[in-house]
């Protein structure tokens, strides 16, 4: 429709506020009834830079599993907000989010996935999570699964390999349906559910001792799993509590040719398919017709039972989230390898990179939300972007001048894309309070505007500390968005 004059500012509902997990900031791991997650058996590597989460074997199981301590295995520690979470919130209404994003820990739950009756000091917990968000008017947007699963699952049925998976997923989602009906407006299925081609992370399925042919037979299996069980968890909200909205989850990495020769053009288009797809299947609801070639070309044959096809074009999301920290670029041959936490890519020369090697690319966002509104139509979220940094505490405060300057550079983009005619519902900033890193599983790798005293064994006193992005954060919340300077 022609109109005369377009959007400025950010809509006046705009959802500000910052983004997590469970497993990186709980703790807890242990008690209150709570069984052990896939993502608590991972072993920190001994490279501090090298990443860690795909890399277990039944073996490396075994041990974790008898291994009753955090020592190698920071995750089970979190920063504790099990215990601090009033703290914690208290924080964030300070910097006035409007919006906080968490997941639910399945195991907190469901310790072992196929529990006759729920475990109520897990659901206790969120409960009283929900309260405090209530207290300052916090709108919770929440994470299903957040790159982790009670780990039973993986033992009896290699995670998401097997459909009684399905079964129990759907067992917790209507669950906490039903339990939090009324409290939580906004839902999110599986996080960065395209990371599933890399494996045990996202899948729970313990596959690096199959060959690549077969690794990516069963990733594609377990992922087509995932998107029936988030397509009836879609049913069962729409049914439960129909005012509720869900929305699919991607780690959206936009490919750039390396040239404009036609033949990196392709390379790079072939990429982003590959990325996209994922969110086609969610948000259009079936297999697009390249992932049909793609998978035939490559023998990966999707076993799939009569109705899957039909509850996935039935229930696709009502909104498309995403998370957003680099680009990456593609030639036809060869390729220099830049870092990432869950692709590689080709290097820009255009763009800076993080301490840990990920490019910075603002302008990149605005052209992915103009990208994704035109495919989708429908309001995207951003649920993460963030830089990682070395953080050094200077006298008591800690000056992250280069964490303003990412954010506002993003923020600055997000606004063009708005003007360019992009519904974007929110934006939640990646680790608003510093957290265990997913890939290394380090403390000293840090994204917060809430510095937490703990380093990479383990030691501190767990103080929390506001940075000087805090405030700066909390005066782009009250301008809503127009003061970032
Ligand atoms: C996203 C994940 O991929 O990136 C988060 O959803 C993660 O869980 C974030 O923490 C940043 O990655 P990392 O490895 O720096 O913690």
């Amino acid at each position: 429709m022609y109109k005369s004059s377009y959007p400025k500012t950010f809509p006046e509902n705009f959802l500000w506020g910052g983004a997590t997990a469970a497993n990186q900031i709980e703790g807890a791991w242990n008690i209150d009834g709570k069984s052990l997650s896939t993502a608590e058996v991972v072993r920190k590597s001994e490279d501090r830079h090298q990443m860690s989460m795909d890399d277990v074997t039944r073996e490396s199981l075994k041990n974790a599993l008898l291994d009753q301590t955090d020592q190698y295995y920071p995750k089970r520690r979190g920063i504790d907000f099990y215990h601090r979470y009033k703290e914690d919130i208290k924080l964030f209404a300070e910097m006035g989010f409007k919006v906080f994003r968490f997941s639910m820990a399945w195991s907190r739950i469901f310790p072992t996935g196929e529990d006759e009756k729920p475990n109520e000091a897990g659901l206790n917990f969120y409960d009283c999570v929900l309260s405090e968000l209530e207290k300052y008017n916090i709108e919770p947007l929440v994470t299903l699964s957040h790159y982790e699963m009670p780990i039973a699952l993986t033992e009896k049925y290699n995670g998401w390999s097997k459909r009684q998976t399905i079964t129990a997923f759907n067992l917790f989602t209507g669950t906490v349906f039903k339990r939090f009906k009324g409290r939580v407006r906004y839902w999110l299925t599986f996080n960065e559910i395209n990371t599933g081609t890399w494996g045990f992370h996202e899948t729970g399925a313990i596959d690096g001792n199959l060959s690549k042919q077969d690794q990516l037979q069963i990733r594609y299996q377990c992922l087509h799993h995932q998107f029936v069980a988030s397509a009836i968890a879609t049913k069962q909200l729409r049914e439960i509590d129909p005012k509720a909205k869900i929305g699919c989850m991607l780690a959206r990495m936009q490919t750039y040719p390396s040239t404009p020769n036609p033949k990196d053009v392709r390379a790079a288009q072939l990429e982003d398919e590959k990325n996209l797809f994922f969110t086609d299947v969610q948000a259009r609801g079936e297999y697009p017709e390249y992932m049909n070639r793609y998978l035939a070309e490559n023998n990966v044959e999707i076993k799939m039972e009569n109705d899957d096809q039909n509850i996935i074009s039935k229930y696709t999301v009502d909104f498309v989230s995403f998370s957003y920290y680099m680009t990456t670029v593609t030639e036809a041959d060869g390729k220099e390898q830049a870092n990432g936490n869950m692709a590689t890519g080709g290097r820009n020369p255009y763009l800076k990179e993080s301490d840990w090697g990920w490019q910075i690319d603002p302008i990149g966002l605005r052209i992915t939300l103009n990208a994704m509104w035109d495919r989708y139509r429908k309001p995207l979220f951003i649920v993460e972007n963030g830089i990682g940094a070395l953080d050094k505490l200077d006298k008591g405060r800690i000056h992250d001048s280069y964490r303003i300057d990412y954010l506002r550079q993003h923020i600055e983009q997000m606004k063009e894309a708005i003007s360019d005619g992009v519904d974007l519902m929110g934006y939640t900033m990646w680790g608003p309070i510093d957290l265990i890193s997913f890939s290394t599983s380090e403390m000293s790798k840090r994204y917060g505007f809430i510095y937490v005293d703990q380093d990479d064994s383990g030691k501190g006193t767990l103080d929390r500390i506001k940075k000087d992005s805090f405030y700066w954060f909390k005066k782009v919340i009250a301008s809503n968005g127009e003061d970032l300077s």
